[in-house]
């Protein structure tokens, strides 16, 4: 089969189209027939030699989520059958024309949708679930902030959270973005090149902050929290380090989190995909929540789309198809 490999850690271009073996699915796998894969942030951070794949997963294939029909499943796999149109979160080798997935971390393709749009949804739908409803507990009537609003992620948070009830803040570095993020059901979007979302959001406040940035983020997310606010990390772009007033967290009983869905354990995300396709499912079908797709890449561009991504111009996903 076709797959794109990193050659070594680099640039772009250390992504090739080679020739690999089709994998071959365990008991409890399915393999996939991909039409398409989802390129995620962390992909980036893989070829570049700063995001190794857990035990198990494919040492030089990326892609983190992909959307196919199954062409062959496991002998202990009851749920599906070959020819079945699925979704599925992987811990790599999406990047390919075959892909072997957990026959439990597979999701029916949702009502309406393309199979580029399906495969854009798997790595930010678990990871916006589990870190802002699991993990945040974020409720009807509170107040929720997302930076990076116009990200894969921050399209799904704001999507979600607002489908949810919530009031919902982000951050972004255009107007043009700002204006995608509240035509996607933003309350508001602060610019954060022309003000600083601390001045802009210190009436208001949050009871909970999904943050991607860090760095100078972090003192100023701990201020902005209200009473028994909660701050969840999925990264720290701008760094993980930074000096902050222990006693805001004391005083207004804070708590800060945060997690990397990529090496949890596989039951973790067996059950993360039940609670997804239950709760999250029905908001797409009911189009509450769309799939953002900014450009499709023919699989064999790769290295463009990774280059798109890291131009940070794209609004929503980018996506990988096999012609
Ligand atoms: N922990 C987990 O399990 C998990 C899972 C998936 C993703 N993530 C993380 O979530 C983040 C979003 O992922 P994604 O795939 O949605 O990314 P993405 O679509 O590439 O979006 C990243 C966006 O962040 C904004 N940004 C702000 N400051 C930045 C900085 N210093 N460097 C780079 N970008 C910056 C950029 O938009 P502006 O123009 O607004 O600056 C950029 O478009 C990534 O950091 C990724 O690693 C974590």
């Amino acid at each position: 089969m076709k797959a794109i490999v990193i050659l070594r850690p680099g640039p772009p271009g250390v992504l090739q189209l080679c020739k690999k073996t089709i994998p071959t699915p365990t008991s409890n796998q399915v393999l996939i027939k991909v039409h398409a894969s989802g390129v995620n942030r962390p992909d980036v951070a893989q070829r570049k030699g700063l995001y190794p794949p857990p035990p198990g997963a494919s040492v030089d294939v990326p892609g983190l989520e992909v959307a196919g029909v199954i062409k062959e499943v496991g002998e202990a796999v009851t749920r599906w059958k070959k020819g079945d149109a699925v979704c599925a979160l992987i811990a790599g080798g999406g990047y390919a024309e075959y892909a072997v997935a957990n026959a439990s971390h597979c999701l029916r393709l949702p009502a309406n949708c393309t199979f580029a749009e399906a495969a854009s949804l798997p790595e930010t739908v678990f990871t916006v679930w589990h870190n802002v409803f699991q993990r945040g507990l974020l409720k009807a009537g509170e107040q929720f902030l997302v930076h990076g609003g116009s990200s894969g992620i921050g399209i799904t948070a704001i999507q979600i959270a607002k489908a949810m009830g919530a009031k919902v803040y982000t951050t972004a570095g255009s107007d043009e973005k700002c204006n995608a993020c509240i035509s996607l059901g933003a309350d508001k979007c602060i610019n954060y090149k022309k003000d600083d979302f601390e001045e802009v959001l210190k009436s208001k406040g949050a009871d909970v902050i999904l943050d991607m940035i860090g760095g100078d983020y972090i003192p100023k997310n701990i201020r902005l929290l209200k009473t028994e606010g909660r701050l969840v990390f999925i990264n720290a772009m701008k760094g993980g380090e930074s000096a902050f007033n222990v006693s805001d967290i004391m005083r207004r009983r804070l708590t800060i989190t945060g997690s990397t869905l990529r090496n949890r354990e596989s039951e973790f995300k067996s059950q993360l995909a039940a609670e997804v396709e239950q709760n999250v499912w029905p908001l797409i079908e009911s189009k509450k929540f769309k799939a953002v797709i900014y450009k499709q890449f023919p699989l064999a561009e790769a290295a463009q789309a990774h280059t798109l991504m890291e131009s940070s111009e794209h609004i929503g996903k980018i996506v990988l198809i096999n012609e």
